[in-house]
């Protein structure tokens, strides 16, 4: 049951016992500056196939000593029960669609870990998965190379998995899936399951271009839909309720007057009111 099913997903693996970040690693191996890692005492058995191109290749680590968030900020990564990990994507799509595939990952994560835990997940936008109102993972996703020949896009994903420990700033607003449901969970299955759950929804998304076909799945868990919302955009602070998301992956808004606000990816947060 744990074997992988995937094309490409996964199916060639960088294991580490410590890196500073996945993320980082990820475009090392991209610009072909480091070997391939080996962690001695990882018990991660999933299949490794040897493959020549890196799309799809996974990073993965119990440890980071350089965890990186969105907008600048640190990930707590300490080591064992967590899961850090990043994939390479080599997508045949314009540079303008990176925004767009961490949407495409958080669905893809949240689904999986519906899946193997039986846990209610939300997402909260743009890419946070949430359990009760704490957050559980994060999603980093970068862009490499500058023209539309060359992209490689890289997906971070930290999932508090059976992390009991959280640091006192933390407390309020993390959680772990192993203390929402009581019991460790199987993290083997859990990274398995994304590789398939990332590849299904990738290929739908790289075949329209846009998340016209994922729209209606992940607006399903969205967390922040019909609810008060406060926006922190560059232009200023708005109220206002979140009426879900468009194509490419914006947060749809409404004002106090009824006007629409889009919120595009990466530039605001939004929180609860
Ligand atoms: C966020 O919510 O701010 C995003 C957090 C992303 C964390 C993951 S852990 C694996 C990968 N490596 C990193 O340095 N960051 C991402």
């Amino acid at each position: 049951e744990e074997a992988l099913k995937t094309k490409y997903m996964g199916r060639k693996i960088f294991l580490y016992e410590q890196l500073d970040s996945t993320n980082a690693q990820a475009k090392r191996i991209l610009k072909g500056e480091t070997e391939e890692g080996t962690a001695k005492g990882y018990n991660i058995d999933l299949q490794m196939v040897p493959q020549d191109s890196l799309h799809g290749v996974l990073v993965l680590t119990e440890e980071q000593t350089a965890g990186r968030g969105r907008l600048g900020r640190d990930w707590s990564s300490p080591k064992r029960g967590g899961i850090w990990m990043s994939f390479l994507l080599k997508p045949s799509l314009p540079v303008n669609s990176c925004p767009m595939l961490t949407l495409v990952a958080a669905v893809a994560v949240n689904a999986a870990i519906r899946k193997v835990t039986g846990l209610e997940s939300f997402i909260k936008w743009p890419n946070d998965i949430v359990i009760n109102g704490k957050k559980v993972c994060g999603i980093l996703t970068e862009a490499m190379g500058l023209s539309n020949e060359e992209l490689n896009i890289v997906i971070g994903i930290g999932i508090n998995a059976n992390r009991k420990e959280f640091p006192e700033e933390l407390r309020q607003s993390a959680t772990s899936l192993s203390l929402e449901k009581g019991c460790n969970i199987n993290r083997n299955l859990l990274i398995a399951e994304t590789c398939s759950s990332l590849e299904r929804y990738y290929e739908e998304f790289e075949g329209q271009g846009d998340l016209s076909l994922l729209k209606e799945e992940y607006e399903k868990y969205l967390i922040n839909k019909g609810k008060q919302v406060r926006v922190l955009a560059t232009e200023g602070e708005y109220l206002g309720r979140a009426i879900g998301i468009n194509e490419q992956g914006a947060l749809m808004v409404e004002g106090v007057e009824k006007e629409i606000h889009t919120i595009v990816s990466g530039e605001v947060s939004v929180r609860g009111v």
